[in-house]
């Protein structure tokens, strides 16, 4: 009898099972000869993070059945409510093996990791019965899509600490064709799920994940701080209404690194709340960085700043980026109304390849939640640099818009050189309300732009952040 479960274990992808089961004398002591056993021959199931977890378990023993078709939103629920238990007693790790885990939205827990193995795939249910409604987000004032309420995300945490989604590549897929519809047709009462949404947090991790197809944003990390998003492969069809990649919102200490994204909106949308009530909220999204991003976004850009910008966005640092068939590379947007910042960002190291506008910036973006906002509330966009670009099949190197009576400042561009279309636009650099230096810009910069005589780079930051420091462990399952 005990042998054959020794095999058994050996073939599934249980790791130390629940605790409990170690304490049982001799059981445990065979169990952990498996275990040993099984390192070996698993050596490649290994993953690195925030944190290891001491117990761990599988769906399948909460009764989760990966067929596609039956619901796991209980097998969810239940299993991360039971492993909540572990959390002041080293934390616990959920495995989701091979198989289709069709389901609903569940909620997370502290010192946690939810492991999707690599053949793993999670369905999003399209049963509105499925999603919890929540409340809007204070700093947003109303729903992006509806004004009341708006549904959970598919995976959703609230005021946790140390949370780990992460896979071999495994895929969580948000079948969201069910929701751009309906959203087309204007049938929806409460804003559309995002994929993965992480609020009033810290140390968090997302890494070495396939996401596909979210009914709208895909990671909202919001009101949160020291976030890892490593390695995701986030695909979405380039017509698909709303679908952002990583959206960091009102957050600080984030590192997003090795990611790309094809997708219907913004590859990166950085925010921090919406006019009045993201002013209010006052909470800003400061220390990103965003390394080694590939993007492909034709209507949209590989990273926004704003438009929501309400609690203000700071020292944002952009490194070794590239966009192919993207509308412009890092993007301003914002409106009179928004209030606040977007000050101290830098950008170096941009390749791009067929770009309508290289650098493009809206001090007109409109979208206002309400009439609500207030008309003498104006953005500072001043300290923007971008150093470093090469850009080949440009359609207009620059629109720069800033506000009447309200420039944007201290721009500084250097080292850029921009081959343009077969079909270029007269005007290839179209400034007005910025103010701004450059160097060795090829096309040549407009005169809001003037070039110095003396050569420089524009500065990037040599200092890291404390978030660029952090060790990965190299844990297993
Ligand atoms: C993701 O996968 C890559 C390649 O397999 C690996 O080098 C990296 O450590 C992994 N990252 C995380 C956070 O698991
Ligand atoms: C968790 O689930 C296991 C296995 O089903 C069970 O033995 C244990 O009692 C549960 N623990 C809690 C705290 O619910
Ligand atoms: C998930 O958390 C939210 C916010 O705390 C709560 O409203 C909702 O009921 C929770 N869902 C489940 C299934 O526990
Ligand atoms: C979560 O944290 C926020 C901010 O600290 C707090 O206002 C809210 O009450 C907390 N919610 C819960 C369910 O603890
Ligand atoms: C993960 O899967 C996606 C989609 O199949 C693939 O394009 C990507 O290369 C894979 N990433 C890794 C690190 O294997
Ligand atoms: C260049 O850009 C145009 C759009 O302006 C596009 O139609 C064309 O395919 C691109 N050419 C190459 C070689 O990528
Ligand atoms: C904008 O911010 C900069 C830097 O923080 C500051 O020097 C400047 O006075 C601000 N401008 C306005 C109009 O508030
Ligand atoms: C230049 O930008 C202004 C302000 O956004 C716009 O109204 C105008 O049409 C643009 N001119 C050209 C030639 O593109």
């Amino acid at each position: 009898m005990k042998k054959p479960a020794c095999v058994e274990l050996r073939n599934s992808y249980v790791i130390g099972i629940i605790s409990i089961v170690l304490i049982l004398g001799s059981v445990g002591v065979r169990e952990a000869e498996c275990r040993v056993a099984r390192r070996k021959h698993q050596k490649n199931l290994e993953y690195s993070a925030i944190d290891c977890r001491k117990h761990s378990a599988v769906l399948t023993d909460f009764g989760g059945i990966g067929d596609g078709k039956t619901s796991n939103t209980k097998a969810f629920q239940y299993a991360i409510s039971n492993l909540s238990h572990y959390a002041s007693d080293g934390g616990a790790q959920l495995i989701v093996p091979p198989g289709k885990w069709l389901t609903g939205s569940f909620n997370l827990t502290s010192h946690f990791t939810l492991f999707l193995h690599k053949d793993a795939v999670l369905l999003a249910s399209q049963d509105e019965s499925e999603w919890p409604s929540l409340p809007v987000l204070p700093s947003y004032g109303r729903g992006r899509d509806a004004g009341e309420g708006r549904f959970s995300s598919l995976i959703f945490g609230t005021n946790l600490t140390d949370v780990v989604i992460t896979g071999n590549n495994g895929t969580i897929d948000g079948q969201g064709s069910y929701w751009w519809d309906k959203f087309h047709k204007g049938e929806l009462k409460l804003t559309r799920p995002y994929m993965i949404e992480i609020m009033y947090s810290d140390h968090i991790q997302i890494s070495n994940l396939t996401l596909v197809n979210s009914p709208s944003w895909f990671v909202h990390p919001i009101y949160s701080s020291d976030i890892i998003i490593q390695g995701l492969t986030i695909l979405a069809p380039v017509d698909s209404p709303n679908t952002d990649g990583i959206d960091p919102d009102s957050c600080t200490n984030t590192r997003v690194e090795d990611c790309y994204i094809v997708s219907g909106d913004d590859c990166v949308a950085v925010k921090s709340g919406w006019d009045e009530y993201g002013i209010k909220f006052g909470m800003p999204t400061q220390h990103l960085t965003i390394r080694r991003l590939t993007c492909i976004s034709p209507d949209s850009a590989m990273i926004a700043l704003g438009s929501e910008m309400s609690g203000g966005i700071r020292d944002v640092r952009a490194e070794d980026i590239t966009a192919i068939n993207t509308q412009s590379a890092v993007r301003i947007k914002t409106a009179v109304g928004r209030g606040a910042y977007v000050k101290d960002i830098f950008v170096k190291g941009m390749t791009l390849n067929t770009m309508k506008y290289v650098f493009w910036m809206t001090g007109s973006y409109g979208s206002h939640p309400d009439p609500g906002f207030d008309p003498k509330a104006l953005p500072n966009i001043t300290g923007i640099n971008y150093r470093d670009v090469t850009a080949d099949n440009v359609t207009y190197s620059a629109r720069l818009d800033g506000i009447s009576g309200d420039p944007f400042t201290g721009i500084c561009i250097s080292n850029v050189n921009i081959k343009l279309t077969e079909k270029p636009k007269e005007l290839q650099w179209n400034c007005t309300d910025v103010e701004g230096i450059t160097s060795n810009v090829t096309p040549k910069a407009c005169a809001l732009l003037p070039e110095k005589e003396e050569k420089f780079e524009c500065p990037f930051p040599e200092d890291k952040l404390p978030i660029e420091s952090v060790q990965l462990k190299t844990c297993s399952v």
